[in-house]
């Protein structure tokens, strides 16, 4: 059934209200925002009629349980998404504010938009929209939603690893990623995992004159952009010894697919990347690069004089925050430790380093063959005239490993469309995709229900 233009007035004010509240769920000043996120949704799902809607505490965020009423003899479908969102810097490059969504050509922009707030409210009423006059589903659902995905936090984990009987369900929904482009709906093969860590140097016990002692003093900086230089080679190889040799190769059927997607390099250097060239192994595809080997990224360096003016220093400490992807055959604890001795053996002995590990997650492979996906595939296939592709994601969800220990299938898929800036300023979701997706998602859960 199309969606009217009341119901899409009224669900654009209520999303609004979910994306104004600030659910960042790294920054320790914004725990009560998370809460407050949390509340809203368990409000929505009692309002939509579920008897069992709980708040799982744990050390960190909670996660949010909720049961549809009881459909006897039908399947279960577990729906996961997460109501935290990333940090908005840098501020200024926003054309509104990240938590006052706005609309600007079709589009909805504001902070979780995609990610993955829109998303989880696209499930929320896709749920709605198939719900009976007595607000029974076709099928039995079950709802995870947690408030650290963003944050390497453990309490979901804690919780599925507690409770087995939580993934013992017939298929796992995940929201939370995009299609593959406009008009072209995706199933994910495969995510990244990582493997993420501070690299600490300190060179003497502290900053020093840089007239007195310049010239003879270890410099701290200098010394981490050193050993940071020495981690990969010209040609984009990272320089940790066995890292390549564990990765397990795409199989040929798996290239040969990639090979007939629509893409051009071009394109994606202008419109997404946005540089003014790709970097990266060399000799191999943007797929395998993004898709398919590990990556080693520098992200902030912190030590030194960094305010407005000058200070003639010597840094005595620099920290680095760096992380590593990891494809599948990679495992986060050998990473680790792959990383730490890496960074030994290149550290000069003037220099004291240390490696600390911040969070990980293991990379995943789920077969996209169990007839939940043709109920996807014939849901998207009614309402977007497309069935989906099957590709891998360059980003990460540590959680689903967790999700797939039931056995059920994991539906890797979402709304999300390739220039939804996830993660950066102006991140926006487009609004067709969000009425496209309550679309399909219903049908998914009608056809899977088998009603
Ligand atoms: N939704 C993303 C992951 C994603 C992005 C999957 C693009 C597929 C395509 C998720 O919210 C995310 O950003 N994950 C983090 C996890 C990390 C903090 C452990 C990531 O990938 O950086
Ligand atoms: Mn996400
Ligand atoms: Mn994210």
């Amino acid at each position: 059934m199309p969606i009217s233009q009341t119901d899409r007035d009224r669900w654009l004010k209520q999303l609004t209200e979910f994306l104004a509240i600030p659910s960042i769920s790294t920054l320790p000043e914004h725990a009560a925002d998370c809460r407050k996120a949390a509340d809203w949704l368990m409000v929505e799902l009692r309002r939509l009629g579920c008897p069992k809607v709980e708040l799982l505490e744990g050390r960190g965020h909670p996660t949010i349980w909720a049961e549809s009423p009881k459909v006897e003899g039908a399947p279960t479908v577990l729906i996961y998404g997460h109501y935290d969102v990333q940090p908005v810097e840098p501020l200024d490059e926003w054309t509104t504010p990240p938590f006052e969504a706005t609309v600007r050509d079709g589009n909805l922009y504001a902070r979780g938009a995609v990610d993955d707030k829109g998303q989880v409210f696209t499930m929320l009423k896709a749920y709605e929209s198939v719900l009976d006059g007595g607000r029974i589903p076709p099928c039995n659902v079950h709802f995870i939603f947690e408030g650290e995905e963003e944050c390497g936090g453990k309490v979901i984990f804690d919780i599925l690893q507690r409770d087995a009987w939580r993934t013992e369900v017939d298929a796992v929904i995940v929201a939370d990623m995009g299609y593959y482009a406009p008009g072209i709906p995706a199933v994910y093969t495969a995510l990244r995992g990582l493997a993420y860590a501070e690299i600490h140097v300190r060179t003497a016990e502290s900053d020093l004159h840089s007239g007195t002692y310049g010239g003879v003093a270890p410099n701290a900086i200098e010394t981490m952009v050193r050993i940071l230089s020495q981690l990969k080679d010209a040609n984009g190889r990272i320089k940790i010894p066995g890292l390549y040799e564990a990765v397990k190769p795409p199989s040929k059927a798996e290239l040969a697919g990639w090979k007939k997607l629509p893409f051009s390099e071009r394109k994606f250097l202008k419109e997404e990347v946005t540089g003014k060239a790709l970097t990266g192994v060399k000799g191999k595809s943007v797929f395998e690069r993004t898709w398919a080997l590990p990556t080693l990224e520098m992200h902030g360096i912190r030590g030194g004089f960094v305010a407005e003016g000058a200070k003639t220093v010597i840094p005595a400490q620099a920290v680095a925050k760096v992380s590593l992807r990891l494809v599948p055959g990679l495992k986060v604890e050998t990473v680790y430790k792959q990383l730490a001795k890496a960074v030994k053996a290149v550290a000069p002995k003037y220099a004291t380093v240390e490696v600390k590990p911040l969070h990980g997650g293991e990379p995943v492979q789920v077969k996209v063959d169990h007839p939940a996906f043709k109920a996807l595939d014939e849901a998207f296939e009614a309402v977007v005239g497309k069935q989906t592709v099957s590709v891998r994601a360059g980003g990460s969800i540590p959680v689903v490993t967790e999700l797939a220990k039931g056995g059920a299938p994991v539906l890797l898929t979402g709304v999300g469309l390739p220039d939804d800036r996830i993660h950066a300023p102006n991140e926006k979701i487009t609004l067709q995709q969000v009425w496209d997706g309550v679309e399909v998602f219903g049908r998914f859960l009608r056809g899977f229900g088998g009603r």
